[in-house]
């Protein structure tokens, strides 16, 4: 039995019952001893946008680069639509699209050489090429200067060509480090309609992005990496649910925010920030209601002049604080 037949064999049994573009288990990887993953964890399904959200360093990249095969985890497995990536790289390879954090179109070629030679790459005749490159060129607004080397293009426009290189053959699977990463607002939304459109057209997609914003606009799922693991898996409002509530304070002079501070880490358990140029303290709190009602008796016990006090929902920044090294980070400051 060959390489291909077990790579094929061992993923029957994951594709059941439910179909996984990508399943990683127990994915560990370290670069001169120290480590970028530290056993990862990962589904996407079919059809899904799944967000991988993390700061820098927290091994998205690393993940992404072992997922196209770029490079050989030390441990685990990874399947991708259905192929082991170590033992069936060159399977992997033909089902799936790339877009990386660093541009791999070529800057001495034209925006339609770059697509006509990928296409060609991939199997194509020169007829089917030659429209392949066309039509993604003009879906990405790059007709104009699709005759120009890739060179003279501007940042937004490189990163439009490279999405578009990532779709000639219309892969199943298109996995993104950080498309936007770097863009104006425009090329931005561009970035982010082009992702729309390939989501309408059933493709599934696996995009990192260290901009919570991204991540809530476009995944079905976001998946939160810190320090080589999945710290956190589920949608936007499960992810903002498991946060719980806000309290929020707002007092009217400076010297209150001390004792507004003091009265909502004993109203809540839980250490708040003090925004003081917004006159804030934020604190989180996991009983609500309960919470607010000691709040109010704290802050008058504080003798705390409150211009407006409130529970709100956690928001994606308030997850994302709270589940990566960054919260530990401002904490020990
Ligand atoms: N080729 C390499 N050699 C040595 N260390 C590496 C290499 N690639 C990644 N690392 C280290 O592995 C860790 C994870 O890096 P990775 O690039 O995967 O993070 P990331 O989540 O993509 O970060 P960013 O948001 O900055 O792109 C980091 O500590 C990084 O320094
Ligand atoms: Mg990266």
């Amino acid at each position: 039995m060959g390489d291909l037949d077990h790579g094929r064999a061992y993923n029957g049994s994951v594709h059941t019952p439910t179909e996984s573009a990508v399943a990683v288990h127990g994915l560990h990887k370290k670069f001169k001893g120290r480590h970028a993953l530290r056993g990862v964890d990962l589904r996407v399904h079919s059809g899904e946008v799944l967000g991988l959200l993390g700061p820098n360093g927290a091994g998205k990249t690393t993940l992404v680069r072992i997922l196209t095969t770029l490079l050989k985890p030390d441990s685990g497995h990874a399947f991708v639509n259905g192929w082991n990536v170590t033992v069936a790289p060159e399977k992997v390879r033909a089902t799936i699209g790339m877009a990386g954090q660093y541009s791999t179109v070529d800057d001495r070629l034209t925006g339609f050489e770059n697509l006509y030679l990928i296409a060609k790459l991939r199997g194509a005749g020169r007829h089917s090429a030659r429209h392949c490159a066309d039509d993604l060129l003009s879906r990405f607004r790059l007709s104009e200067a699709a005759g120009r080397t890739a060179g003279t293009y501007s940042g937004g426009m490189r990163r439009r060509l490279d999405l578009a290189a990532a779709l000639v053959g219309s892969p199943p699977l298109v996995v993104l480090d950080e498309p936007t990463t770097g863009l104006d607002p425009e090329s931005r939304l561009d970035t982010w309609d082009a992702v729309g459109e390939l989501v309408a057209g059933g493709t599934t997609i696996l995009l990192t992005t260290q901009y919570l914003e991204e991540a809530d606009r476009l995944a079905d799922r976001i998946a939160v990496m810190d320090r080589g693991q999945v710290v956190a898996e589920g949608t936007s409002d499960e992810l903002k649910a498991a946060a719980g509530n806000r309290l929020v304070v707002c007092v009217a002079q400076d010297d209150h925010l001390d004792a507004a501070a003091r009265a909502a880490a004993r109203a809540t358990g839980a250490a708040p920030t003090v925004q003081r140029r917004a006159r804030r303290v934020v604190a989180a709190a996991t009983d609500g209601p309960t919470a607010l009602g000691r709040a109010l008796t704290a802050l008058a016990d504080e003798g705390v002049e409150v211009l407006e006090i409130g529970l709100s929902r956690s928001t994606l920044d308030d997850v994302f604080l709270a589940l990566t090294s960054r919260a530990q980070q401002q904490a020990a400051r």
